[in-house]
């Protein structure tokens, strides 16, 4: 089997490139999370937690509600994070698998990180245990649903997009359809969950997304003979095509709270 390498050795999470494909989900994804985090109602003086906080769109709205010298801000890439410093955000450059814990916290989140850490459930244990008593865990994971597409040729890519993700980083692309059971396994009280399934358009941002986090394996799988080069021009030309639409891609957002 061949050795995974982790998100950070994948993809260059420096690049200009990285941080279009970051702020371009923050365009699609916030609205959801904001709708999540508006439903904890958080209050001024919570101590808040945004764990591999990517171009910081969620820890400047955590600032918002609860103040930023309240807010802790980690990523193991923290050069887009920088600017949050301003407003007063703690901005870490933290390993959440390895590193101590950063504080202890009213809420902490996460978005698109648990799925590529191969040991999500004991990562899961860990931000747990930087809970207060009654603190929530708010976590968001993709899925991808190859099944559900309207073409051979976007599924097939996103086959591929699966097994790259699989094979070179540890993702488990299929992993969020499991959640909460892992929250309520790691002790957490009232815990619950949603799915949410927006249309990928061509034209439109979440095609887009979806096209820009294929061409992170393009190389890969178009040198390894796991797709053609035909056959991928063929899918990023429909993310383009306004008459194109697919319902590919699920986010779900549960939550649990340290009893
Ligand atoms: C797909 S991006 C998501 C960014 C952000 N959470 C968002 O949704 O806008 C994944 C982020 O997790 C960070 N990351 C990956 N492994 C990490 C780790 N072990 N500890 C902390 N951050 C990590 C990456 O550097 C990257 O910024």
């Amino acid at each position: 089997m061949t050795q995974t390498i982790g998100w950070n050795d994948f993809v260059d999470t420096e690049a200009q490139v990285e941080y279009r494909r970051l702020t371009l989900l923050e365009q699609i994804f916030d609205p959801f999370t904001l709708r999540q985090l508006g439903s904890l109602d958080i209050q001024p003086g919570w101590k808040c937690l945004e764990v591999g906080a990517g171009a910081g769109s969620v820890a400047r709205r955590m600032a918002e509600l609860a103040g930023g010298e309240n807010v802790v801000a980690t990523d193991l890439s923290v050069k887009f994070l920088a600017p949050l410093a301003d407003l007063g955000v703690t901005v870490l450059h933290h390993d959440v698998t390895a590193d101590e814990a950063p504080g202890a916290f009213d809420l902490i989140h996460t978005r698109f990180v648990l799925d590529h850490l191969p040991d999500r459930e004991g990562v899961i244990k860990r931000m747990v245990s930087w809970l207060k008593p009654g603190g929530w865990l708010l976590v968001e994971v993709g899925t991808t649903l190859p099944e559900l597409s309207s073409h051979p040729q976007t599924r097939r890519s996103m086959e591929v997009l699966d097994r790259v993700l699989t094979e070179r980083v540890g993702t488990a692309t299929t992993w969020a359809r499991t959640l909460p059971v892992p929250l309520e396994a790691a002790g957490l009280a009232d815990c619950g969950a949603e799915g949410m399934i927006m249309p990928a358009r061509g034209g439109e941002p979440l095609a887009e997304w979806l096209k820009n986090t294929t061409k992170l394996v393009e190389a890969h799988a178009v040198d390894t003979g796991l797709i053609t080069r035909e056959e991928l021009d063929e899918a990023f030309a429909l993310y383009e095509t306004p008459t194109f639409l697919d319902y590919t891609w699920m986010t779900v957002a549960a939550r649990g709270r340290r009893a």
